[in-house]
Formats: C-alpha cells, sequence, structure tokens
C-alpha cells in the first residue's frame, strides 16, 4: 500500500519504493510536513514537530491565549496569505470586499488507486495497479473556500505528483491572486539547488548554488517555459554526487510562465514550491467554480541525481509522453533548415531527400518558408496556404515524390504566431496579443496570436487540418519563435485580463489535443527556437522537442547534459550539422557529431549532397549504428560519467538496458593534451557479477564499475568513441 493513514493522529505516509513522504493535521488542522527522504517505514515522525513561543509570531485564536502555535514558522504543506505565514505562501484569493486573507485548516480526506486525469491540462497518467491517489481538503476557518491538495503516489518511479483545487462555494465570485501546484517545507537549510538556466542556443545549464538565508527564485515571465529557465529545480543534500546522497526534483507539467523557488526561513528550514507565476494573474472564480493548477511532479532520489533522473526518465517517457511514437521506432530525418534556410524550391528539397535517402536517411522534413509570402522572416506567419511559387504544383506532387524513393515526408509550422505582412493580419488585426491604444511589441519581426481566442483557435485547426490531409504527411515541426509581450486579450473583460497568460496556455493544449487526436499517426516534434518550451507539459502533447537552436557538437555536450537531468534522452531533438558550425564557427569530427546527435533523436541538418565520398559512407555506418543502439539509447537507463561545464577536457555518458547485458559507453575528447595522462572511466549501472565483453577484454560488472576503462589516446581536437559492453 503506498498510501497509509493513521487516523487517530491524523498522520498521511506515502511510500514509494525506495521513499517516504509524510505530513500531519494537527490539533487545530494545520496540515503540517513531517518527513520526506529515504524511506522510513511504520514511524510517525511527529516528534519532530516543535512548538515555539515567539516574539512576532501571530498565532491563531483557536489556540486559546496561548503563543505556541503559529504558521510564521511551521513547516507546512501548504501555505495561505494571511495566515501569519510571512514566506512565500502558495495560494491568496481576494474576496469581493477586497479582503484576502485564508486560514485553511484540514477538512475531510479521500483515497483511490490510479490518478484522475486533469481536466484541460497535460499530466502524468497511471492505472489502478500503477498509483494511489491521497485527496486531503483544507477549508478556510471563516469562509466556503476549499482546497483540494491531490497526491498521487507512482511507487515504482519514487514520484509523487501534486496538483491543487481551489473551490468557491462563498456565494459571491473571488479573485485567485495566486495558487501554486506543489510546496513542502524541509526542516533544514544544509541544502544545495540545481537550477537550468541559459538563454537562446544555450538552453538548461545546470548551476549547483547553496540555498541560503532568503530565496532563490527561477521564473519565466515570458508565457512559455523559455530558454532563461526551465521549470525544474532540485533541492539537494551538500554530499549529494550523481549516485550517492539524497535529492528532490520538483518539475512542473506547465509550458507557460511558472515560479519556482528554495526559500530558507527563520528557522533554518527550506521551502520548496512551484507552480504558476502570480505576475500578472487574477483568476475571476465565481461561485460553485473551481480552478484546478497544473500539476507538478517530486521525485525522490536516495542515490543521487542518477537515480533521481533515471526515474524521471520513465515516468515522463511511460507515464507522460503518449501516442503512436512512444514506443514506435521514430524515423531518422533530415531538416532542411540549415541547409537552405529560406531559399528553396521542391527541385532543391527533392535533391537533399534524395542523396539522404541513398545513405539511409528515412525522413525529409521541410522547414520554415513553403508557404505564404516567406522569403525572409518579415512576412507570411498565419497564411497557411503552400506558395506554389516554391513549391510548383502545390504539397502533394512533392510529399508524393519523396515518398516515391521511399522516405516519409515531414512539415514545419509555427501556429502561434502572426506576421503584420500577412493576409490573416491585414484581415483579423485583432487577432494578435496586443492592448488597445499601444503598438504592440515585435520580436523576431513577429506577433503573437490570441490563443485564449476559439475563433482563433478553430481558424488555425482549420488550417493544419486541411494542410495535414492534403497530402501524406508523416510529421508536424510546432516551432513558436519569441516570448509574449503587452498581453491582453481584446475578447475577455477588463477584469479577466488576468487570466491571458493562463488561458492562452489551455487554448494551446485545447488546440494540440485536437489536431494530434485527428492526426494519430503523424509524429509531432515541438520546438521554439529550439529548447525555448523543452518542458513536461509538450512532452504529453510531442514525445520530442528541438532541443536547441545550437547544433554545435561540442556546446550541445553541456546542453544535452543539463536537459537530461529531467528529460529523458528520447525526447532530445538532435541532428548532427555543418561545419563549421553555422552558431559557433567550429569544427568538429563527423564521428563526433555522430556521436553527440545519437544521444537524442537522431537526423540530419545539412545537405549531404555536398559531402565527400568518404563522409557519405561515414553517414551510411552512422546511421546503421545508430538504428543498431536504438532500443538502447531510447529506453535503457542513463548515466551522466562526467559533468562537462567542469570538465572542459572530455565528457563521457553511457546507457545501460534494463536486463543490465548492454551497454553503451559514449565519450568526447574534447581537447587533447601533449603527453597525456592515462584516462580511465569507471562504468556504473551494471551488474557486478557479471562478465562483460569490451574491446576484447573480458571483465566482470564490478572490474569495469571499480577499476574502469582505459580510453585510448586521441589526438586532434573534439575526437568521440563509442564502445559496446556485453553480457557474455
Ligand atoms: C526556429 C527553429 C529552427 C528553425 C527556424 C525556422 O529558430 O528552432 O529550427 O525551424 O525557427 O524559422
Amino acid at each position: 500500500m503506498s498510501i497509509v493513514i493513521d487516523n487517530e493522529k491524523r498522520v498521511f505516509t506515502l511510500r514509494t519504493k525506495n521513499t517516504t513522504y509524510q505530513m500531519m493535521a494537527d490539533e487545530l488542522g494545520g496540515l503540517v510536513h513531517l518527513y520526506y527522504g529515504s524511506a522510513v517505514d511504520g514511524c510517525a515522525m511527529d516528534h519532530l514537530v516543535q512548538r515555539y513561543s515567539m516574539s512576532f509570531a501571530p498565532c491563531p485564536t483557536d489556540i486559546g491565549m496561548l503563543r505556541n502555535y503559529s504558521f510564521d514558522y511551521l513547516p507546512l504543506e501548504y501555505s495561505s496569505w494571511g495566515s501569519g505565514d510571512y514566506r512565500t505562501t502558495a495560494v491568496k484569493v481576494t474576496f469581493p470586499d477586497g479582503s484576502n486573507a485564508l486560514d485553511l485548516r484540514y477538512d475531510s480526506h479521500k483515497t483511490f488507486k490510479g490518478k484522475t486525469p486533469l481536466a484541460g491540462l497535460p499530466a502524468v497518467y497511471a492505472d489502478e495497479d500503477e498509483a494511489e491517489t491521497l485527496e486531503i481538503t483544507l477549508k478556510d476557518r471563516f469562509s466556503e473556500v476549499y482546497v483540494v491538495l491531490s497526491y498521487c503516489v507512482l511507487p515504482e518511479f519514487d514520484a509523487i505528483a501534486r496538483s491543487v483545487k481551489v473551490i468557491n462555494r462563498t456565494g459571491a465570485e473571488l479573485v485567485v491572486n495566486s495558487a501554486l501546484s506543489a510546496m513542502a517545507d524541509f526542516r533544514s537549510d544544509e541544502y544545495d539547488l540545481l537550477t537550468f538556466g541559459g538563454r537562446w542556443a544555450r538552453e538548461r545549464n545546470m548551476e549547483r548554488i547553496p540555498v541560503h538565508n532568503g530565496k532563490i527564485a527561477v521564473e519565466s515571465r515570458r508565457g512559455a517555459s523559455s530558454h532563461h529557465q526551465n521549470p525544474f529545480i532540485v533541492l539537494c543534500d551538500k554530499t549529494a554526487t550523481e549516485d550517492q546522497g539524497c535529492c528532490y526534483g520538483l518539475s512542473f507539467i506547465y509550458s507557460g510562465s511558472f515560479t519556482a523557488f528554495a526559500e530558507t526561513d527563520q528557522m533554518d528550514q527550506t521551502r520548496l514550491a512551484i507552480g504558476l507565476n502570480p505576475d500578472n494573474f487574477n483568476w475571476k472564480l465565481d461561485d460553485g467554480e473551481t480552478f484546478q493548477t497544473p500539476e507538478a511532479v517530486f521525485v525522490c532520489g536516495t542515490e543521487g541525481f542518477g537515480s533521481m533522473s533515471r526515474n524521471f526518465h520513465k515516468l515522463y517517457r511511460e507515464h507522460l509522453c503518449r501516442g503512436k511514437y512512444k514506443h514506435a521506432r521514430r524515423p531518422i530525418l533530415i531538416n532542411n533548415w540549415e541547409a537552405t534556410y529560406f531559399k528553396f524550391d521542391e527541385e532543391k528539397l527533392f535533391r537533399i531527400a534524395e542523396q539522404a535517402q541513398k545513405l539511409g536517411v528515412e525522413m525529409l522534413v521541410m522547414d520554415d518558408g513553403w508557404f505564404g509570402k516567406r522569403e525572409n522572416d518579415h512576412s507570411g506567419l498565419g497564411d497557411w496556404f503552400v506558395n506554389e511559387q516554391k513549391l510548383k504544383g502545390g504539397l502533394n506532387p512533392l510529399v508524393e515524390r519523396i515518398n516515391s524513393i521511399g522516405m516519409k515526408f515531414g512539415i514545419w509550422f509555427e501556429p502561434e504566431m502572426i506576421s503584420e505582412d500577412s493576409d490573416l493580419y491585414r484581415a483579423h488585426p485583432d487577432w494578435c496579443l496586443h492592448m488597445p491604444g499601444r503598438e504592440p511589441l515585435r520580436s523576431r519581426i513577429q506577433l503573437t496570436l490570441d490563443m485564449s481566442r476559439a475563433d482563433v483557435r478553430d481558424y488555425l485547426y482549420e488550417r493544419l487540418y486541411s494542410i495535414l490531409s492534403s497530402a501524406n504527411i508523416a510529421y508536424v515541426k510546432w516551432d513558436m519563435n519569441r516570448s509574449m509581450a503587452v498581453v491582453y486579450s481584446m475578447l475577455l473583460p477588463a477584469e479577466k485580463q488576468g487570466e491571458v497568460y493562463h488561458r492562452y496556455i489551455l487554448g494551446l493544449y485545447e488546440l494540440l489535443e485536437r489536431i494530434e487526436s485527428a492526426f494519430p499517426d503523424v509524429l509531432f516534434e515541438g520546438c521554439s527556437g529550439g529548447g525555448g518550451r523543452f518542458d513536461p507539459g509538450m512532452l504529453y502533447y510531442h514525445p520530442q522537442i528541438w532541443c536547441s537552436d545550437d547544433s554545435d557538437a561540442i556546446e550541445r555536450l553541456e546542453i544535452q547534459y543539463g536537459t537530461s537531468f529531467c528529460y529523458p534522452v528520447s525526447t532530445m531533438g538532435a541532428h548532427v550539422s555543418a561545419v563549421p558550425n553555422h552558431q559557433t564557427g567550429r569544427v568538429t569530427p563527423l564521428n563526433t557529431r555522430g556521436v553527440v546527435a545519437m544521444s537524442g533523436t537522431f537526423g540530419y541538418e545539412m545537405d549531404l549532397g555536398k559531402m565527400t565520398e568518404e563522409e557519405k559512407e561515414e553517414v551510411k555506418v552512422q546511421i546503421e549504428t545508430f538504428k543498431k543502439y536504438y532500443d538502447l539509447i531510447s529506453y535503457g537507463d542513463y548515466y551522466r560519467l562526467s559533468n562537462p561545464a567542469e570538465n572542459h577536457r572530455y565528457t563521457a555518458w553511457e546507457f545501460v538496458s534494463e536486463d543490465k547485458k548492454r551497454a553503451l559507453l559514449n565519450y568526447v575528447s574534447v581537447l587533447p593534451q601533449a603527453n597525456p595522462a592515462p584516462r580511465i572511466i569507471k562504468l556504473r549501472g551494471l551488474d557486478p557479477d557479471t562478465c562483460y565483453e569490451v574491446e576484447g577484454l573480458k571483465l566482470t560488472g564490478a572490474a569495469l564499475m571499480q577499476g574502469g576503462i582505459l580510453m585510448p589516446v586521441m589526438s586532434g581536437d573534439h575526437q568521440a568513441l563509442q564502445m559496446e559492453i556485453r553480457a557474455l
């Protein structure tokens, strides 16, 4: 049983394979956090709660004239504004008279097997035998506002999926000013925090910082999860490493603005929380209505970051990604973006496809530029009609030609955007996000469509449906190339303008659901100027996301390393591109570009026809190698063996099959040294007693993990190799 309830003490214990999470409704009904960490079965940890009579701590009147109870310092599960808790609170509402305090107390609870979906929102899914859910209802002491905390325990993954409902039964309307999805107060400040910030083409750089007095917040206000911060943070023991120590990953299944923070308090406790960014968020809740937050997922790694990441990978791969391509092998693709940019016609595309097909590539993806008046990025967005000057005769003849050489065909869209120089804008200037009486802010010379509007979504659905059903299209790249600014919807009344950021995302999810269920065989890849919306919300709709517009193999080492803390390799879009690389100017060997792109969805983004015969032969071998290792890479356990941000000399990582019979070591010697010292890589995740063969050597798993393997000396910059390890 994963949920154990001590009704007498009102202690709720959530148990996963290796962890325990515990909370208690105390005698006043305050929901107090007791414990989170390695499994501690059979004990109520209420002895850890200390009461103080503390100066400046507000006490509720139901404690009588005593002074030793205050939400100012108690470790809480979900704290409310106006309750006497001065830390950052998780929920705030405003009543019609302008008052805005809530004093949330335990009201009731229920448990059930399995997990209920979240209406209109992406979420982890599980069968009745895979999960158990506890719902604790809190009620405001002075009004009929209810807050339902949902904890879905997924024992196999050491995961707890949380979300919150705010219910208004007050008889009047109120405004939800903030409602985070998960919060917990840890009983110490002896922690570090991992964050994953960056910028365009430099996404998800892992940074480790000590939590300190005050608050460390990572946030997006861009209307997208963003390149700049990822909705994922990890609190960890100061001693935690890849394979030791406890860490707590908190991931938000959402694609818009968010906040995530670690805040230490006066009693040296650490509050960890994640949810919708409360900036510019105000949700009007009529009597009888419920506001449902998006879902957040806690995974506790009891054996270091690696154990946490592998659980996130399995959970998101198996219980978040959906559809045909959750398990079907994805086609190896060639994308024309870096090969042609906007300058192509059907002949040029066909030549790229034909050449690639000879080498084993399975799908051509036609990127930006095929529609409307789209010669560059100044115009055309919104006009999703084939540009027949570029593609003579329309889409179908090209697709049929590509299909006739045995290749699939994929296409690029950027549905959420509009160019001012487009027929769509000329017809519907009010369809973009902008404020009355103000000029909008341009970014990449484009504006954002108001996805909260049903008419906008209907137009996009009709256009996407028409294009996708006009030819045999196997793949869609769904792009989004700017951050929102000046966010206002012309259709909503003044008091609902604080809902637009969230309504945009709900509208986007609705459109994705509609179009993807109409085309269940189409593979969708998410993209936002690379990895600007690389988040679990998007993974619910797209099983893969273009990881970064930076396709340089050496830069990708760090980007893919950071991404791997939360996201499975099977979700990371990665391609071999031309050298000198278009983003950095760096020249890397073709083999290295292949090794790095193989730790992702794998494909090419260049004109293979421009390669030498020798290089073409190498591409053929790369494709066969990727196919050979596909299952190991896509479904195997992932081990980070070095941190490329700290170690500039080499990077190593490994995949191990679930049965531990096969492994693949990947190694990039980033910078060579004169007279190099021996470089030994210690493998991980093998069975210590099994005998393995690697490069002609026969060694036990113990020898390979404790002793390691000696890497050959490789001369020249940026060399790479792969080694297969097989059980004998
Ligand atoms: C974004 C994407 C690229 C490419 C261009 C096209 O930047 O990340 O891969 O599709 O848009 O404009």
